[in-house]
This record gives structure tokens, C-alpha cells and sequence, in this order.
């Protein structure tokens, strides 16, 4: 019994790090790097809640920066720096999938190592997917080098691993993670194939010249830079709140469209442009990165039409028009000229100029600059991949796992083998922990990895039997023993390179408390109906309306009242065998075990969700999870008192449907 009482409070433990490794109530997820573990604070200037990293990653080494540079934000005092192992990650969890997100990471060197060295680069990987080479040297060097990435993409899993990537370039460092979902409809210009990486986010002509406008003032937490320049432009501004459009796409704050620059005279240009990231000049290469544009414009100016008074200009890039007609912003109405595609050339140039009509210079009052990174790289396979991250945390298994199991191929785990067939996600191949000073019971999760063929567990110390579940994988030949206490009931089920029709039927402890939470699966948000669009988009980048369009009127909270509570039910454990197919298609994971797939008998789709005994958290954690799951979906409208009304001896469904 004594190791028994070990991994309880081993999995306490665990259960405060997981409460606090969930999203808030706005879904937003704000880390402070280096933060000793539990310590958390609310921010004076966003009033966000920032927690932890503890929580995240189970690798790096905390340090505070260097005192003379403590005069910056909060955030950047500590940071996580990363001395060993290529790859080092964070790991996100109960995100939605098929979500937009944005994501930010922020970095203070601060001479934090003393040695007044920054590292001269490492590079960032969202997933599996490269996201950015940090130079630390170029950036902020007169306030101890600092460096803020940002990206936006469309979560691909429930789970997101942000990693630094030791380049041999010196060590990597983080000083905060700050995870945002938008709306759906946001950004159009992010799909499930590219992401946006944040070039620029510009705020034309700020009141305060030196404060970046972030949350609560842009909800979605957004920076939005100062940008001017008085001697070449005038500003122009109003006190009056500035509106969005119907459907607006980026919901720009009214603080930053009430300010907006000007040419001092009708006849000028206001421009602006930046280099391409690659060196060499050549248009239309697809492997230089394409760019996208969001110009947004307000009139501030009530302007007196029967006076002949206009204000009309032409937006041009590389003096190409790049909107096919004049364009007049209306009168506090927020509005954007974007890109719907990425461009490529060499340089960009955007100017704007007044039309022969018009009698007023052209304005802006914002501008957005991002550049497209492909998300087409395939993890391993998702089903795998939380397996795997079960039985690394439930062994404490360092090694070099971290990040995606399989790829990229060169920093796959020590000890594992992939399959890696061209389009489909890597698989598990086989696992070799032999001598890993394993202890404990063969985890069950082993069985989750459909197409494990090999799996050497020898030379540890596992007591227990082998699962029954692992002699259900078709394809698993070998599994080596040689664990003194493996089986102390005297059964003979200590393996020596036994083949699967040799494996000992074990009964594990049964599961003591099962609570399902049926839930339309999250896909179903994505088929809702698009929506008719105003905004205008630029010439020769497809479409002015976007036809693939989802409207979610609300960002991932969803409308309330599309949600219908139908009926709260119970089922046995045969009943949900059936209804999973025998518990086949993991969907996800959480901190209480497994999300599976599966129908009732009328054909919903259902999402159950399993308590498992193996769960490293209690029923009242459980509760607050599947409370908090539905309050996050809005999933489901059932009443807590039925929660309340527990029974270790009932599975309690809920069980909601979607109204369209
Ligand atoms: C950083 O400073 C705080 C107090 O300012 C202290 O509590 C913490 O232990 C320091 N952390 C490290 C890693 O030195
Ligand atoms: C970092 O930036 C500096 C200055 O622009 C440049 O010289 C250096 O090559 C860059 N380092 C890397 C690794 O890109
Ligand atoms: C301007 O922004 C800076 C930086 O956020 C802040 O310290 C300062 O108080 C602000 N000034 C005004 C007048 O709001
Ligand atoms: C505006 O520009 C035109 C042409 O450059 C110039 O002739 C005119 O004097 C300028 N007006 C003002 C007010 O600067
Ligand atoms: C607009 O211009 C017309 C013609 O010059 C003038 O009569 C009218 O008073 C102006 N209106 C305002 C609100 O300035
Ligand atoms: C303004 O842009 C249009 C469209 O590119 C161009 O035809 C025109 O010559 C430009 N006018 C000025 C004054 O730059
Ligand atoms: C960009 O275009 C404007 C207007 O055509 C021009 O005045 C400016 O010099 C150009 N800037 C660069 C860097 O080419
Ligand atoms: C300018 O005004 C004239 C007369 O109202 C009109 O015919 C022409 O189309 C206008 N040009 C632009 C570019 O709007
Ligand atoms: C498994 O790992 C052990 C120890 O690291 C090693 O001796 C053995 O050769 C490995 N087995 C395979 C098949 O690679
Ligand atoms: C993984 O593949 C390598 C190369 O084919 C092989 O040497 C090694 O034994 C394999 N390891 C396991 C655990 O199967
Ligand atoms: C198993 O545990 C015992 C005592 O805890 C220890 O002496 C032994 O080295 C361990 N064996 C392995 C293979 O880790």
C-alpha cells in the first residue's frame, strides 16, 4: 500500500499544477516564465492574472534578471532559461481545437546569467511547426536585449507545445507566454495551412506617444505599437468613441482608430514598407514568405459633403494600385483594406494618395503587417502522442522527451521508433525503456499505441501485471520482462520476450467513478453558417467577400442559447463500452484521463469523458472540470445540483444538443 500513498500525493501534486494550467474565464492563458511555482499576480497595467511556468514544462532553470534593468514590466524580472537538451517546451492544454488563437512570447535577457552575453539566436516551434528564428542581439539592446514574438494561428489539437529550439547559438531563454483566442472570423488570412507571423502592429498617432495599447483596452489583448513621426506627418485625432463595421474582422480598439496621421498637404504620400526577410530579390519565389496587409481607416473629421468637402485616396503597393477604386472611410467607422493572400516581392512599399477629387489628404489609423508561416507540418499521431506523454509523466522520464514524440525525425524521443508514412501523421512504432529505473505498474497507456510492434520494458523496476488491454494490440510482438517484481501474486506473468498470446489476463482496479459529459463534438462549430462580410479586400487577392466565412457571432464562448440541455442521464459502464466501441478513439486528453469518441444509439455524436482511477485528481477537481468545460463551450446549460448529487457508483451523463 505504501507506493499507493505515494502517487496520491504525487498526483495532488500534479492536480494544483493542472487548476492553474487552464485557461481564465476570457480563455486567455498568461504565463510568467520563472515565476516561482504557485506564484502568480495580477498585472497593474492589464489587469491579467499571470501565473507560473511551473505548471508548463518540466525542464530550465529559473533566474531573476540583472536589478539595473527591473525597471520594465513585471513580467520580464524572471525568466526560464534552458541550458540542456536541443528541444525544451510548454505545454498548453485544454485549448479548443479548430480555434484561432494568438500567441506571444516575450523576452528580457537582463543579463540574467551575468556574463552580459545574450544569446545570439534560437528558434521558436509552435507544434511542429517552425514559427521564428529570436535574435536577441538585434533587439532592445539598450534595455538589456528584448524581443516580443507573436503569432496567429488555428489550434490544430486540444493541446499546444510551444518549444525553444537550441540552435548552437546560445542558450534559450523565455520571459513570458500569453496564449489569447479570437473569433473565428478574425483573420481570415490564418488557415489551418499557414499562420500569421506579427511583423508590425502600428497605432498611427498616439495620444501617449510611449504606451502600447493592449488589454483591457483591445479585449483580445493585441499590442498595438505607438507610430509617428512629427516631422513628416500631421495627426489628427477625436474624443469621440469610434465604431466597428457589422462583422468586423479584426475589431481594431477605438482607442487606436481615434488617432490617426495625415500628410500635411492633400498632395503628399503617406507611405511606409519594410524589406522582404530573405536576402535575395526575387519576386513570386515560394520559399521567400508572403505578406499580408491590414490597413484601417476611420474619418475623424466630420466633413461637409454640400461644402464639397472629401477626403478619397487610392492605396497603392510598389505603385501598383493594390484596391481597385478611391477609397472614403466613413465617419467613425472603423474599417480595413486588407490582403486576403500573401504577396511576395522583394520590398514592399505601400503608399497612399488623394484622388484628383478628393480635398482632404489621405488618412491612416492603423496598420497590421504579418507574414505567412506554413502549419502543414503533421505530428505524431495524436492518439500516440498522448499516450506517450501519459506514460513520460507517469515515469518521470526525462531523456530528451520533450515536444512531439516523432517529429521533426531529428529530435524524436531516445528509446522510441516512428513510422513516418508520407501523409499521414507519424505513428509509434516501437519503445524501448530498458534500464530507465521505471517503477510502479505497467501504465495502461501503453495500450492506447495502436501500432506499437515492439516494446522493451526490461530492466526496470514495474511491479503489478501486464494489462490485459496490451495483448489487444494487433501488431505488438515483443515485450521484454526481467522486472523482480513484476506479479508478486505468484503468477508466472513475469515476461521474458514473450509474444502477446502469452500475456497474463490482468484485471486492473476498477474504475471507481465515470462521469460523462456528452457534448456535441466541437467540430459542429465549425459547420455553422458563414455570414455576408463588408469589409473590402485588396485587388487581385481573391474575392472581395471571402467565401469560406464562419460566423461565430461570439468568440469561443459560442451563443448560449444554440445549446440546448435535452436531458441528463446514467449509463453503465456496459452501456458506455457500447456507446465508445470499447473505449476506441481517444479524441483527447486531460487531467483526469481520456476523452473518447463516440454514438449513442440514435447516432449523436458524443464526447465521453472518463474518470479513470489511474486520474491524478479527485472527483471534486473532476467536477470543477467538467464545470469549467461547460462554462468554456458553453457546451452544456445543466444544473450543478445534479453534479452535487454524486454517486461513486453511478456514471452520470449530460448530455446536450446543438440547435441550428
Ligand atoms: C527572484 O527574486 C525573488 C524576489 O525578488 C525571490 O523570491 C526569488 O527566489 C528569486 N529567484 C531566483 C531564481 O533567484
Ligand atoms: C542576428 O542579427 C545580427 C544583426 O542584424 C546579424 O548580424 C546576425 O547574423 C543575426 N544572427 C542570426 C543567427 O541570425
Ligand atoms: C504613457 O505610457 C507609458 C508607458 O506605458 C506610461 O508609463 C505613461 O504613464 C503613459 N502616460 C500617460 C500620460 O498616460
Ligand atoms: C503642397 O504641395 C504642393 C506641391 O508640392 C505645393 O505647391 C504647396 O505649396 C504645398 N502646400 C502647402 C500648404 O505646403
Ligand atoms: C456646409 O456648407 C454649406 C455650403 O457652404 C454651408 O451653407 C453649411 O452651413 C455648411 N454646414 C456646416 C455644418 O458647416
Ligand atoms: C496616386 O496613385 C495612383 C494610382 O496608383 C496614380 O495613378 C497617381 O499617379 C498617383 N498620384 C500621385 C500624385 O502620386
Ligand atoms: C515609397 O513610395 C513613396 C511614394 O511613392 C516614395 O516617396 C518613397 O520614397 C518610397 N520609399 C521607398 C523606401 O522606396
Ligand atoms: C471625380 O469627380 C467627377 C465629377 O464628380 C467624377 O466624374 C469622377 O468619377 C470622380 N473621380 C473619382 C476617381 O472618383
Ligand atoms: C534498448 O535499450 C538498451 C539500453 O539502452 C540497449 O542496450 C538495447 O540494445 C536497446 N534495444 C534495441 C532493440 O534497440
Ligand atoms: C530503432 O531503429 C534503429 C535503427 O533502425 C534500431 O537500431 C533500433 O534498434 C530501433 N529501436 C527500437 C527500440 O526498436
Ligand atoms: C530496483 O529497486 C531496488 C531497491 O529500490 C534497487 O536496489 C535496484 O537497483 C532497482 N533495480 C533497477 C533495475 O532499477
Amino acid at each position: 500500500m505504501a507506493p499507493r500513498r505515494w502517487l496520491l500525493l504525487l498526483f495532488l501534486a500534479a492536480g494544483v499544477l493542472q487548476s492553474l494550467a487552464q485557461p481564465d474565464s476570457r480563455g486567455f492563458i498568461s504565463i510568467d516564465c520563472g515565476l516561482a511555482e504557485e506564484a502568480s499576480y495580477v498585472d497593474d497595467t492589464t489587469t491579467l492574472a499571470y501565473v507560473s511556468d511551473a505548471g508548463f514544462t518540466d525542464a530550465g532553470t529559473n533566474y531573476n534578471i540583472s536589478a539595473e534593468y527591473l525597471g520594465f514590466s513585471r513580467r520580464g524580472h524572471n525568466l526560464r532559461s534552458f541550458p540542456d537538451g536541443v528541444r525544451n517546451c510548454y505545454t498548453l492544454r485544454s485549448l479548443v481545437s479548430g480555434l484561432k488563437y494568438l500567441i506571444r512570447a516575450s523576452f528580457l535577457y537582463g543579463n540574467y546569467d551575468g556574463l552580459n552575453r545574450p544569446p545570439a539566436s534560437f528558434d521558436l516551434h509552435i507544434g511542429v511547426n517552425f514559427w521564428k528564428t529570436v535574435n536577441m542581439s538585434t533587439w532592445g539592446a539598450d534595455q538589456g536585449n528584448t524581443a516580443t514574438v507573436e503569432a496567429i494561428i488555428i489550434m490544430p489539437n486540444d493541446l499546444l507545445q510551444v518549444c525553444l529550439v537550441n540552435t548552437g547559438s546560445g542558450t534559450p531563454f523565455i520571459s513570458s507566454l500569453d496564449l489569447r483566442p479570437l473569433k473565428r472570423t478574425f483573420y481570415p488570412q490564418a488557415t489551418a495551412e499557414q499562420g500569421l507571423v506579427m511583423l508590425a502592429r502600428l497605432n498611427a498617432a498616439p495620444v501617449n506617444k510611449t504606451g502600447t495599447i493592449r488589454y483591457p483596452d483591445d479585449p483580445h489583448d493585441r499590442l498595438w505599437y505607438p507610430w509617428f513621426d512629427a516631422t513628416i506627418w500631421a495627426e489628427i485625432s477625436t474624443t469621440e468613441r469610434v465604431y466597428g463595421i457589422g462583422d468586423d474582422l479584426f475589431e481594431v480598439p477605438w482607442k487606436v482608430m481615434q488617432t490617426a496621421i495625415v500628410t500635411r498637404n492633400a498632395s503628399e504620400n503617406i507611405w511606409f514598407g519594410w524589406e522582404s526577410l530573405d536576402a535575395e530579390p526575387r519576386d513570386d519565389d515560394p520559399s521567400r514568405p508572403g505578406y499580408v496587409a491590414i490597413l484601417h481607416f476611420a474619418e475623424l473629421q466630420l466633413l461637409n459633403a454640400s461644402n464639397g468637402e472629401l477626403r478619397q485616396f487610392y492605396i497603392n503597393l510598389n505603385d501598383e494600385l493594390a484596391y481597385p477604386t478611391g477609397f472614403t472611410p466613413e465617419h467613425l467607422i472603423s474599417n480595413a483594406i486588407y490582403d486576403t493572400k500573401p504577396s511576395r516581392h522583394s520590398g514592399y512599399n505601400f503608399s497612399i494618395n488623394a484622388t484628383t477629387n478628393s480635398t482632404l489628404p489621405p488618412i491612416l489609423n492603423a496598420v497590421e503587417v504579418y507574414y505567412v508561416i506554413p502549419t502543414t507540418n503533421l505530428g505524431t499521431d495524436s492518439q500516440d502522442a498522448s499516450a506517450a506523454m501519459v506514460i513520460k509523466a507517469k515515469y518521470g522520464v526525462r531523456k530528451n522527451w520533450m515536444g512531439d514524440p516523432c517529429f521533426p525525425r531529428t529530435m524524436a524521443w531516445d528509446g522510441l521508433n516512428c513510422s513516418y508514412a508520407a501523409a499521414n501523421p507519424p505513428r509509434i512504432t516501437s519503445i524501448n525503456l530498458s534500464s530507465s529505473g521505471l517503477k510502479s505498474d505497467i501504465s495502461s497507456s501503453f495500450a492506447h499505441l495502436k501500432a506499437l510492434q515492439y516494446l522493451d520494458l526490461s530492466n526496470n523496476n514495474l511491479t503489478g501485471s501486464i494489462p490485459d488491454a496490451l495483448s489487444q494490440l494487433s501488431s505488438l510482438t515483443v515485450i521484454h520482462g526481467n522486472n523482480p517484481n513484476l506479479c508478486t501474486d505468484g503468477n508466472s506473468c513475469q515476461l521474458a520476450a514473450k509474444t502477446k498470446s502469452k500475456l497474463a489476463i490482468y484485471v486492473a482496479v476498477p474504475i471507481l467513478v465515470i462521469v460523462v459529459i456528452v457534448s456535441v463534438s466541437l467540430l459542429v462549430l465549425f459547420f455553422l453558417r458563414r455570414r455576408n462580410q463588408q469589409q473590402g479586400s485588396m485587388k487581385n487577392r481573391t474575392t472581395v467577400k471571402p467565401q469560406n466565412e464562419e460566423a461565430m457571432s461570439t468568440s469561443y464562448g459560442g451563443d448560449d442559447d444554440s445549446l440546448q440541455l435535452v436531458e441528463n442521464r446514467r449509463f453503465t459502464y456496459e452501456e458506455l463500452e457500447r456507446i465508445t466501441n470499447g473505449f476506441d478513439r481517444v479524441l483527447g486528453q486531460g487531467g483526469f484521463g481520456y476523452v473518447y469518441d463516440g454514438f449513442l444509439e440514435d447516432g449523436t455524436q458524443v464526447a465521453v469523458k472518463l474518470r479513470s482511477h489511474s486520474s491524478n485528481q479527485g472527483v471534486k477537481e473532476f467536477l470543477a472540470e467538467v464545470r469549467w468545460t461547460k462554462s468554456f463551450n458553453s457546451m452544456c446549460l445543466q444544473p450543478l445540483a445534479e453534479m452535487r448529487d454524486f454517486d461513486v457508483k453511478f456514471y452520470v451523463l449530460v448530455l446536450c444538443r446543438l440547435r441550428f
